[in-house]
């Protein structure tokens, strides 16, 4: 999730560049840099760090230039370091370009062009991008960049100026986003819209597959195969404080809504075809496991139940689950034998990174799944895996969560195939569904707005689940109870008779979850003996149950049980969303709760 400017006009190009990097500071901040054009020449100042880094290093040097690209970085591909960050230059220094994506065969385009006598000086999958410019550049940048979109697969959004053709920047975009603007005096071009807003109100959406070439009193839109194309000017509606929220009500909302497209990234580049790969795990000997801990706070704990319990199923391997205020406490049993795996977004949660620290002392081999780059938890451990979540601001996590589990099942099937163990193919091949699947979940949000009229005015509900469901009906109490301040508890629906059961009388509202095929019908007599007693019950299950009298049941799609955990994710995040709007709460900023806790 990194963050693009580009400024072609009529005067220096710097404030834009600049003003639109702070606003897309929250896309990523692990490193930032412009390349401006200045007398004939190329100026590139890049730095490691926070933008105020870059500002300070600036301040040495004197930028008139009239066209330039600027980038904030959130790495993906090589450490936060000055070579890694961007712009990224060719050898001459002729050619720079910002990129924002992942160039899934960076690796094969890089073997090719090191044959070829090239140097890389970073670490980057961007890097390839603007040496295979170099390569086929014939004098006519525009063609060069027709030759390289053929070549490139994964995600882009690239900003692209040249020396040697110093009246235009020319933008190409699949799968990233890049939004173009009409300025009084210039083209420019952003990741986003608020960093543009200041400027201008007159948009262009650039689609995927198509490209421009910007020029300071121009603009010409092209396919990716170099066809002129006309798009239509659009002129937002809304002021900056909304744009950062992209048109949505709240971050919460905005943030749910990006799950699509964030599941996708999660996944990029990490399925090939029956294969998954964790390029960042290849040296690890999984065969030296004796037992794997997954350990966690909160939700990052309750998507950790859901990688446990598959990779337990897959390899057979005892996998135990804990909270890490409770692991670093109670003298787990870890040895070198032992794969101990922590979960958590920020990468700061001080009870995990205790739990990781205790683990590392006695030797165990560790890997993090974070979303923050360069945090302390994912810097601390031997391994580690990010989730592109890009950065959540709404204090209940939504988008951090699916893709935990999109990356935990992700693990799973990856150390099951390094164990040659048989694993479902279906399943890997269902993934590459998984965002159409919460596509059209989403756009049921109306119904998902009415059962939550049904909670509004109460101050229990119960959730009932069994097996992997149990893990997601936990994850819907924490959401509910967080935000809307409804007192949910989430119960192992076989548990009910055992005493809960007491508390359901009439008006009670149980939210159960039934899709584990081999238990569903277990929930569903569960489901009957609380309607017996008088609860109204929302059901979320799927058309392979016979379900009878329930009024509010909420159909998913037929998919991998395993896959059910992300999709049923969707309704219950919406139902609590909804009923927390109903009741007027501050959705991104519950009482009492910070994002990060860094405390114990
Ligand atoms: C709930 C929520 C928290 C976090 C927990 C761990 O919506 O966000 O329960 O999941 O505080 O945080 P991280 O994942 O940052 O370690």
């Amino acid at each position: 999730m990194c963050g693009i400017t580009a400024y072609c006009g009529q005067n220096k190009a710097l404030p834009f560049l600049m003003q639109g990097l702070s606003k897309l500071e929250y896309r990523g901040y692990d490193s930032a840099g412009v390349t401006t054009l200045e007398d004939h020449h190329l100026l590139t100042v890049k730095c490691k760090g926070r933008l105020t880094n870059l500002e300070e290093k600036l301040l040495s040097y004197k930028i008139e230039g009239t066209i330039g690209i600027g980038h904030t970085r959130w790495a993906t591909h090589g450490i936060p370091s000055h070579l890694n960050s961007h712009p990224h230059n060719n050898k001459d220094e002729t050619i720079a370009l910002v990129h924002n994506g992942i160039i899934e065969n960076y690796r094969e385009l890089k073997e090719e062009l090191l044959k070829e006598g090239y140097t890389f000086q970073s670490e980057t999958d961007s890097e390839v991008v603007v040496q295979l410019l170099d390569h086929y550049y014939q004098g006519d940048l525009f063609k060069a960049t027709l030759k390289v979109l053929q070549k490139i697969e994964g995600s882009y959004a690239l900003c692209i100026l040249s020396s040697l053709e110093p009246d235009k920047i020319i933008v190409a975009k699949k799968d990233s986003p890049l939004i173009i603007g009409k300025a009084q005096d210039a083209y420019v071009a952003t990741s986003d819209i608020p960093a543009l807003l200041e400027y201008t109100k007159d948009v262009y959406f650039l689609d995927d597959y198509e490209m421009a070439i910007l020029q300071k009193d121009h603009i010409q839109f092209y396919t990716h195969e170099g066809v002129p194309i006309k798009k239509e000017l659009t002129t937002i509606p809304y002021d900056l404080e909304a744009a950062k929220k992209d048109g949505y009500d709240t971050f919460m909302l905005k943030e749910i809504y990006e799950q699509p497209h964030v599941i996708q990234e999660t996944m990029r580049g990490r399925i090939n075809h029956d294969h998954i790969s964790l390029d960042e795990l290849k040296d690890i000997d999984f065969q030296q496991f004796h037992k794997v801990y997954f350990v966690a706070c909160g939700t990052a704990y309750h998507a950790s139940l859901c990688g446990a319990h598959v990779l337990e199923k897959l390899t057979r391997l005892p996998v135990i689950s804990m909270v890490a205020s409770e692991f670093r406490y109670n003298d787990p049993l870890i040895d070198e034998n032992t794969l101990a795996i922590f979960v958590s977004q920020s990468g700061e949660t001080a009870d995990t990174l205790a739990a990781l620290r205790l683990a590392k002392k006695y030797h165990a081999t560790t890997i993090a799944i974070a979303n923050v780059l360069g945090s302390t938890i994912s810097r601390d451990a031997d391994y580690v895996l990010y989730t592109c979540a890009g950065p959540e601001i709404a204090v209940a996590s939504t988008k951090a969560y699916t893709t935990q589990l999109i990356l935990l099942i992700l693990l799973a099937y990856y150390i099951a195939q390094r164990l040659n163990k048989n694993v479902d193919l279906q399943l890997i091949h269902q993934l590459s569904h998984i965002p159409q699947y919460v596509e059209d979940i989403l756009k049921d949000h109306t119904l998902f707005k009415e059962y939550a009229k049904l909670l509004e005015n109460l101050h229990d509900a119960y959730f009932i689940g069994r097996g992997l469901d149990y893990a997601s009906v936990l994850e819907g109490a924490l959401k509910l109870k967080e935000i809307s301040y409804v007192h949910a508890d989430a119960y192992v629906a076989g548990e009910l008779k055992h005493g809960p059961i007491a508390l359901i009388e009439n008006g009670s509202v149980v939210i159960a979850v039934a899709l584990q095929p081999h238990i569903a019908a277990k929930t569903l007599s569960n489901i009957q003996e609380t309607i017996a007693r008088g609860a109204k019950v929302i059901l979320l299950t799927t058309h392979n149950q016979e379900v009878k009298n329930i009024e509010n049941t909420y159909y998913l799609p037929d998919i991998a049980p395993v896959l059910q955990s992300i999709l049923v994710a969707i309704p219950l995040q919406l139902i609590a969303y909804y009923t927390a709007c109903l009741k007027k709460c501050d959705v991104d900023k519950p009482r009492n709760l910070a994002k990060s806790v860094t405390v114990e």
